[in-house]
């Protein structure tokens, strides 16, 4: 690859986390000329200019990034959203309304699904939140707030959603009812250089941040999400893309120079993500060592794994396992609510968390933790039996109505 396109890959990892790979050379060559008309040698000596070479930089962006959205897009996880709890939640942090966080919200479709889904969901009140949507791009930005869409981008809705929130024009594209754009702020925001939360903002009750985090190598996801995390108040949600928590699949799969695995249905998630390889070692090594008591070793291990795939929720779960059994109980109530915002599936980690609660003298929150628990806990899920080798789900569940019976 010519030094000079490695150069601008450089400067695109660094300004927005996005890797551009030595394979992908001559599409970030075409993407040069593109945005800006000039050869790679050219855009260089042109994005050292303080002024023109922040816009060139901008376009280029523009070019390497994937804007595909659609409304409703992973319909089943924003349909799962509880709007009474995330309310509850807001409420107890002293705010009468919830804010939702819809962070590389790419042309606005995600957003005016949130909103839509809340105020379905509040009918007929009108919808207490406030829901702000960023980009990286401007041009994405612009087309969100102008709110005009093709067919294709409303295909998943069902029809009666669709034309309850959607006026069709004219020309034949759809447009967002008032109402929905009244509950959504549009702003430019860089997950990888802006600060988190966004300049001038609150914290939030829930922030989604889907399908970008693919984009980005291990080191920026980890940053990424630790101030997510930050940006959230109490108890607050974070919800990944389905594809954001495959990527460290995707990448080991890759790196053991397997296919890659189709993309699964969402059912199948969970055994694909399941470790492999190397970094299966690791994780079974730091079982050992928590097993034979050598916490420190198990967190070494554990934190390693984690340095390469900070999307990994047994890594997040075992981690937890750790911290608990050495008594810290805040360090694996952290722990635990990772691993679930990895796999909001893993009832194993939802029922770690409700003892890590209990254990941190938290009674609410462990009784919110133990019914996630036990509506997740499936029978048929591989992972438990793995990463616990006894362990019995029933007992397991039964465990969890018996603690929610005594904190009744
Ligand atoms: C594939 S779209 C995802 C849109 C939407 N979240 C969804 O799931 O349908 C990815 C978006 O991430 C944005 N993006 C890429 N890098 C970013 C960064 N560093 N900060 C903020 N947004 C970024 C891109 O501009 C693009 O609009």
């Amino acid at each position: 690859v010519r030094p000079a396109l490695q150069a601008i890959a450089e400067l695109v990892r660094r300004e927005a986390g996005i890797v551009v790979r030595d394979n992908q050379a001559s599409s970030l060559e075409a993407a040069v000329r593109r945005a800006t008309g000039s050869d790679p040698q050219t855009f260089l000596r042109l994005a050292q200019d303080p002024l023109a070479g922040r816009t060139a930089l901008g376009r280029l962006i523009d070019e390497v990034t994937v804007q595909e959205t659609y409304f409703l897009r992973e319909r089943v996880q924003l349909e799962e959203i509880s709007w009474r709890r995330l309310l509850q939640g807001a409420t107890e942090s002293g705010s009468a309304s919830i804010r939702v966080w819809v962070a590389a919200c790419a042309t606005g479709e995600e957003a005016y699904s949130v909103a839509l889904l809340a105020t379905e969901a509040f009918a007929p009140a009108p919808p207490p939140v406030d829901i702000l949507a960023t980009d990286i791009s401007e041009p994405a930005l612009e087309r969100a707030r102008r709110g005009r869409y093709r067919a294709r981008s409303v295909q998943q809705m069902p029809a009666g959603l669709r034309d309850r929130w959607l006026e069709r024009a004219d020309d034949g594209e759809y447009v967002v009812s008032d109402r929905l754009r009244g509950l959504v702020r549009f702003r430019q925001h860089n997950l990888v250089q802006d600060p988190v939360p966004p300049l001038g903002e609150e914290r939030f009750d829930f922030v989604l941040c889907r399908n970008v985090l693919i984009y980005f190598d291990p080191p920026t996801v980890e940053r990424v999400i630790v101030s997510l995390e930050g940006a959230l108040r109490g108890e607050g949600t974070l919800l990944l893309g389905a594809a954001d928590t495959l990527c460290g699949s995707a990448m080991r799969l890759a790196s053991a120079g397997a296919r890659p695995a189709p993309k699964p249905a969402p059912d199948d998630r969970r055994t694909l993500r399941r470790p492999l390889g190397r970094e299966d070692d690791l994780l079974e090594r730091a079982l050992r060592c928590a097993d034979l008591g050598r916490r420190e070793d198990a967190l070494v291990l554990v934190a390693r794994l984690l340095r390469e795939q900070p999307l990994n929720a047994d890594a997040y779960f075992v981690r937890g396992l750790v911290e608990l059994d050495g008594g810290d109980a805040a360090g694996a109530v952290h722990s635990f609510r990772r691993a679930l915002y990895v796999d909001p599936q893993f009832g194993l980690a939802a029922f770690k968390l409700g003892v890590a609660h209990d254990a941190a003298g938290d009674r609410d929150a462990a009784r919110r933790a133990y019914e996630q628990a036990l509506r997740s806990l499936v029978p048929e899920e591989g992972r438990h039996d793995r990463i616990l080798a006894q362990v019995d789900l029933g007992d397991i569940a039964a465990a969890c109505r018996a603690r929610l019976a005594g904190a009744a």
